[in-house]
């Protein structure tokens, strides 16, 4: 059995940080998603990560700092955006790439010579990394191919003895991944789209960002286009498309503000009863494994303006669509 303990539990942040630097892995809770931490100047420690995960090939991994200070110990140099957006938007789901430091391993940046870092909006996870007293890589704590997941139950379903400790914070706030943003060069690039809406930093910065396709992100390995899937076949509806279950089988439907009165589906996951893609994103990730643990045949999602956060969710779906043909 793999060992929970709650951060508030006496002495629960201080051996997450034991284990830490022992080389262990710790799951832990950030506001976006669960992130399967380990120490990230040790290589070792790393390569347990993609063990743990099944990644196929080793992915460039975010590392995660308890406050920007620590910048300097994994970034070689900060672009003055880098400053402005970290004054801004830290702790927070916003993840950063920048020009990487020495001593950062291979491992962790497959080699690039550049770093994706953040510092995450969770009392637990910043203090767990102030404690360790090194900076944690982490990817999202789930299975490499299927959705992240957000509680600490899922990690333990998904990953169970794979890892040493989890931290359960309780559910993540934000419920989708961080928002990744280039400033290797002079106009900033959004590799990701995620919870830290586009338009914030746009406004911030002064500029429109550019936008690197998933098709098209060589920096980016790990942005596979399956990379969120269910395993059960998922088609997201045309915007004005009458939810109506097709098609033989059973088939389930990803709402979007109320259940339809009819249209013959066999479960219905409403994802944001107030219409807000905030609650949304919150609980997308959830309401995608529990139809997913149904069986179903086909399951429909109800499209979301590419507005704020409606663009990450869009993402996520649009993913899940494409993991259909593997
Ligand atoms: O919200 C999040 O970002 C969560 C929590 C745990 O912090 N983490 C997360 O990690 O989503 P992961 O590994 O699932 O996704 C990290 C993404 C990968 O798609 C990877 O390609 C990209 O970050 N990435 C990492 N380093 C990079 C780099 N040097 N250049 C470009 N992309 C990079
Ligand atoms: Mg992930």
């Amino acid at each position: 059995m793999t060992r929970v303990l709650r951060p508030e539990q006496a002495g629960a942040l201080a051996e997450a940080a034991r284990v830490l630097r022992a080389g262990g892995l710790v799951a832990f809770p950030t506001e976006t998603v669960y992130g399967l931490g380990a120490d990230a100047f040790d290589a070792t420690a790393v390569a347990r990560i993609f063990e743990a995960k099944r990644r196929p090939a080793f992915d460039p991994l975010i590392v995660h700092l308890p406050e920007a200070s620590w910048l300097p110990r994994v970034a070689a140099s900060q672009p003055a955006a880098a400053q402005g957006l970290a004054a801004r938007f830290w702790p927070g789901p916003l993840t950063l790439v920048l020009p990487r430091a020495e001593a950062v391993p291979d491992i962790v940046t497959s080699g690039l010579p550049s770093v994706a870092v953040r510092v995450p909006d969770h009392p637990a996870a910043r203090a767990l990394i102030a404690a360790a007293g090194t900076p944690v890589a982490a990817p999202s704590a789930n299975p490499f191919g299927y959705v992240s997941p957000t509680t600490a139950a899922h990690v333990a379903e998904l990953l169970g003895d794979a890892v040493d400790l989890i931290l359960d914070g309780g559910p993540c706030r934000v419920g989708v991944e961080s928002t990744i943003v280039s400033l290797l060069e002079p106009t900033p690039a959004l590799l990701r789209p995620g919870g830290l809406p586009r338009e914030e930093l746009e406004e911030l910065l002064g500029q429109r960002l550019r936008v690197v396709p998933a098709s098209d992100r060589p920096q980016a390995p790990g942005q596979l286009t399956r990379h969120y899937a269910t395993r059960t076949p998922l088609v997201v509806l045309a915007p004005e498309q009458p939810p109506v279950a097709t098609g033989a089988g059973r088939v389930g439907l990803l709402a979007r503000e109320q259940a339809p009165a009819a249209g013959g589906f066999a479960a219905i996951e409403v994802l944001a009863p107030d219409g807000q893609p905030r609650t949304a994103a919150a609980r997308l990730f959830s309401a995608l494994r529990h139809l997913d643990g149904l069986g179903l045949d086909l399951i429909l999602a109800e499209p979301w303006s590419g507005h704020g956060l409606g663009l990450a969710i869009m993402d996520r779906l649009r993913r899940c669509a494409a993991g259909r043909d593997d």
